[in-house]
């Protein structure tokens, strides 16, 4: 069970030339249980920094993030990152990268191998088992690196660009799979991606952030079911929308990101 709730969340930083730079600013969000929320805006609005406050890596200013009404103590098991590089350990095999949570954790070998099979085998990967992390393609890597998150059976799956570093076809197969992860297991999903294509794809909801500080423009309902055609009128219609906030916002901060036509 994960009901977040964002409250008032400010963050700023100190810049290399000692200037504070305000990154978000008065953040107000709720997530719901077994919601797939995705964040969009332009590069730099803070996206990643929000990821990590919901991881608890990074302390907000001010504000505050509660997690089924009690504030989050700072990193737990109960939220897990996946990244847009992997990170895998090249040492280890893939089943040792995705044990190895378990194992910090104290959990005995036989059932952390039978955990970390399971999860493999759910990103279709299990015949790969032994291979060490060189040895397998961008996609394959991902798709490690979402086992090793699911096997810690977290209430809520925090995505980076998980998807960004990935060829199209790649990265369609992928999306597919990831919603039938989600719909298989319910866990709570928030999604970056610069991809508005993507985010309508797999959203129950988008939201739209602007920056300099980033702050929430708006945030946009998606009932439909999956799978979702990308051609679907509708949601060609969501995309032409999110696109105009996106456009709008870089012609006030002057900044033109390109992975947004991507
Ligand atoms: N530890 C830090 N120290 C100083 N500045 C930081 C730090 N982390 C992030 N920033 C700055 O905060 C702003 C927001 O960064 P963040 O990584 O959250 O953006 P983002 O929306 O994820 O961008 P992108 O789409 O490019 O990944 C950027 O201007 C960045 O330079
Ligand atoms: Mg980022």
């Amino acid at each position: 069970m994960a009901f977040l709730k964002i409250r008032n969340l400010s963050k700023h930083f100190i810049q290399q030339d000692k200037k504070e730079l305000e990154v978000l600013k008065d953040i107000n969000l709720e997530i719901n249980n077994k919601e797939f929320v995705t964040l969009i805006g332009p590069s730099g609005c803070g996206k990643s920094t929000l990821l990590n406050i919901l991881a608890g890596l990074i302390t907000p200013d001010t504000g505050k993030v509660l997690l089924n009404n009690r504030i989050i103590p700072g990193p737990g098991k109960d939220r897990v990152m996946v990244f847009q590089e992997a990170a895998l350990f090249p040492w280890l095999t893939v089943i040792e990268n995705v044990m190895f949570g378990l194992k910090i954790n104290n959990i005995d070998k036989n059932t952390a191998y039978e955990k970390a099979l399971k999860q493999l085998k759910a990103v279709h990967l299990a015949n790969f088992k032994d291979s060490l992390p060189h040895q397998l393609s961008g996609g394959m890597k991902q798709r490690v690196a979402i086992a090793r998150a699911l096997v810690m059976d977290p209430d809520i799956l925090l995505m980076d660009e998980p998807f960004g570093a990935l060829d199209e076809q790649t990265r369609l197969i992928l999306q597919k799979e990831l919603i039938d992860i989600w719909l298989d297991t319910q866990k709570t999903i928030i999604f970056v991606t610069h991809n508005i294509r993507e985010a309508v794809k797999l959203s129950d909801r988008i939201v739209v952030l602007g920056t300099n500080p980033g702050y929430i423009i708006d945030e946009i309902k998606i009932d439909l079911p999956h799978p979702r055609e990308r051609e679907n009128p509708y949601l060609v219609k969501l995309e032409n929308r999110i696109l105009k906030l996106l456009q709008n916002q870089m012609n006030t901060v002057g900044v033109y990101d390109e992975a947004v036509y991507a």
